[in-house]
């Protein structure tokens, strides 16, 4: 095994070096030369536009697109595979006594992701018993007698590596300096839950070697399964108001066991204030957890913990240890590629304007539906959400990262640890307050723990509770944005899927019915980032593109300004996407006219 890792890091090495292709700068003329290229290399014209546009329009896009080493799975994998390779080039190339501490802190990661070896969860449970200087519940004999099995202090101890979905979740905000609540809430067991199964205990029961004396996993299943299917069931109405109640005034010793851990401290102030979205959600969980002995209890959170091992899991593609740096550290890989793409800066205002455009015909289209179906919560959403270009502070930038970053450390060639550290550290920073007075613009950066997701693609990010949209810096590349576009291409990418994210970001919100809001957005985004464009061209401009693109007609030009806008979409495999994107364009009389589809007027929504 070993020695397969090993030549696999060979190979790696060696492909890493035959990259750079396309380094060189390209005019004007041939970036937009270039992107029609893709658009028409993407097309498989045995599929008919008028029965199947998203199949028409991306079915051989990945024919022409292979990475090296990572199979990129679609335009917005793609962009974060390219994104990859400036990034791997940039810290090859780059001294590193000229680059600020968190960047130097992004390539330790790498580097240790890149050269720590694999290992398994029987080396990871080991290994945590030192890094946590803990013993695990699951190996100790029940009758031991300097053990306790409380598992709400187990609880406590993993929630700092983002372990916060079992039986509750907790957040702590800062009002100023002095004061916070700490939050209790029901976890989202529909997105976060993903229950044992019996295979996984299976695998446990092979691979890890219990002692006498302990439950072993087969008798941990018997009960496990039952007590995950009733957890599951617990029922509760939801409640108008959160309940505030002081430290002393917890009704489950659970509880206040959980935040002493938490707090890492025996004496916590009787008075701090706690908000409990549910009350009737707590006593019902405390009720199942009454019918069950603290032996079990204990070693079913660690059980769960284990899960959390998976995520650290790691390939030998390189590329997946750039975007897991990429993920775990997104404003250092900013920092870098705004470092790499200096230019950027003068396209924000443009692409502010341009949400700005898209935010109020939207609004506009959106007026139009007077069925109401359109619930009233939307439009308050739209009328404060903002936006912002790139995830960094915008002044002082390199101060301010370097002081949000200033207590994590690396280890070399101990991934694992890093990984780890990572996350304690983004506990830590939600956990303490972080003077941003001086810098309220920015304020949004600091105000919350950034959440964990692995990630390979380049998306915009909605954060809730700010209603704020961040378009990261390296979405501005192409086939999706290039300063260097023509306006037609700027805007039937960008525009379109400013209104698309709009609405997930409003989707998000259960509210809302999902499916619906997903299908309506395709339309509307289009319509709206199409009428937009068209309105406003003059005659003397089409005739220009037409001249730029060689077109003979504006047909041509508004089925390009279709396939561009829904390139970014183009998946190796997507039926999901493709019933979207053909549902959007079957409802639009422009698509129909520029492709001279027949159209059911039944369908037509605009
Ligand atoms: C696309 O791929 C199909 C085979 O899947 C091929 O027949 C076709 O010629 C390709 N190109 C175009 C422009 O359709
Ligand atoms: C669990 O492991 C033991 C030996 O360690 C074995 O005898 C038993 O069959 C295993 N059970 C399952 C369900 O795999
Ligand atoms: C949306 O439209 C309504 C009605 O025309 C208007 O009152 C409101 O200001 C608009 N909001 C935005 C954000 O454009």
């Amino acid at each position: 095994m070993k020695i397969l890792t090993t030549l696999l890091l060979l190979v790696v090495a060696s492909l890493a070096l035959a990259r750079t292709s396309e380094d060189v700068p390209v005019d004007h003329k041939t970036i937009n030369e270039k992107q029609l290229k893709t658009l028409w290399n993407s097309l498989d014209t045995n599929y008919r536009p008028c029965g199947d546009f998203y199949t028409y329009a991306c079915h051989n896009w990945s024919d022409h697109h292979k990475g090296i080493q990572y199979n990129y799975h679609g335009v917005a994998d793609l962009l974060g595979y390219e994104v990859n390779l400036e990034l791997m080039e940039y810290l090859e190339k780059t001294p590193e006594t000229d680059v600020p501490r968190f960047v130097k802190l992004f390539k330790d990661f790498y580097v240790a992701c890149r050269e720590t070896p694999d290992f398994e969860l029987l080396d990871f449970i080991h290994w945590m018993e030192k890094e946590e200087n803990m013993k695990w519940a699951l190996f100790t004999p029940d009758d031991s007698k300097d053990f306790v099995f409380d598992w709400a202090t187990i609880l406590a101890r993993f929630r700092k590596y983002g372990f916060n979905y079992i039986f509750l979740t907790e957040s702590t905000i800062y009002q100023d300096a002095n004061s916070f609540t700490t939050y209790l809430n029901i976890p989202n067991f529909k997105e976060m839950f993903y229950p044992i199964i019996e295979l996984e205990m299976t695998e446990y029961n092979e691979t890890i070697p219990l002692p006498c004396g302990t439950m072993n996993f087969e008798e941990l299943w018997q009960i496990l399964g039952p007590f995950e299917e009733k957890l599951l069931k617990i029922k509760a109405e939801k409640q108008q108001q959160p309940t505030i109640l002081k430290f002393q005034e917890l009704p489950y010793p659970w509880m206040q066991n959980y935040l002493k851990a938490l707090m890492e401290t025996q004496v916590v102030d009787p008075n701090m204030k706690i908000s409990i979205d549910n009350m009737a959600y707590m006593e019902a969980l405390d009720n199942l957890l009454q019918q069950y002995d603290a032996k079990f209890l204990a070693r079913y959170v660690e059980i769960r913990f284990f899960q959390i091992s998976h995520m650290l899991i790691k390939s030998p593609s390189e590329h997946v240890h750039m975007s897991l740096a990429r993920s775990l550290l997104p404003m250092s890989a900013e920092w870098i590629y705004e470092q790499l793409h200096p230019d950027l800066r003068d396209e924000i205002p443009k692409i502010e304007q341009m949400f700005e455009n898209v935010v109020k015909n939207l609004n506009k289209s959106l007026h139009m539906d007077e069925s109401g179906i359109i619930p009233k919560e939307f439009f308050s959403k739209l009328e404060t959400m903002r936006m912002k270009v790139g995830y960094l502070p915008q002044e002082n930038t390199k101060n301010l990262l370097d002081s949000y970053y200033a207590d994590l450390q690396m280890k070399p060639n101990d991934y694992y640890h890093n990984f780890l550290k990572i996350l304690e550290f983004y506990y830590k920073l939600e956990h303490k307050y972080f003077d941003y007075a001086n810098f309220a613009k920015d304020k949004e950066f600091f105000y919350k723990t950034p959440k964990y997701a692995y990630n390979t693609e380049v998306k915009p990010i909605y954060v809730d509770e700010l209603n704020l949209l961040i378009f990261p810096l390296a979405l501005f590349r192409a086939p999706e944005y290039d300063a260097r576009f023509e306006d037609i291409f700027k805007q039937s990418s960008l525009a379109t899927l400013m209104g698309v994210s709009l609405f997930d970001a409003i989707a998000t919100n259960e509210d809302f019915p999902n499916e619906y809001v997903e299908k309506i957005s395709g339309v509307i985004s289009l319509y709206t980032s199409f009428r937009v464009f068209f309105s406003s061209l003059s005659t003397d401009q089409i005739a220009r593109y037409q001249q730029v693109f060689g077109f003979s007609s504006v047909r041509e030009l508004k089925r390009m300004f279709f396939l561009n806008a829904i390139h970014y979409r183009c998946y190796r495999y997507s039926d999901v996407t493709k019933k979207f994107v053909n549902f959007a364009v079957g409802h639009l009389s422009d698509f129909a006219e520029a492709y001279d589809c027949k159209m059911n007027n039944y369908l037509k929504m605009f």
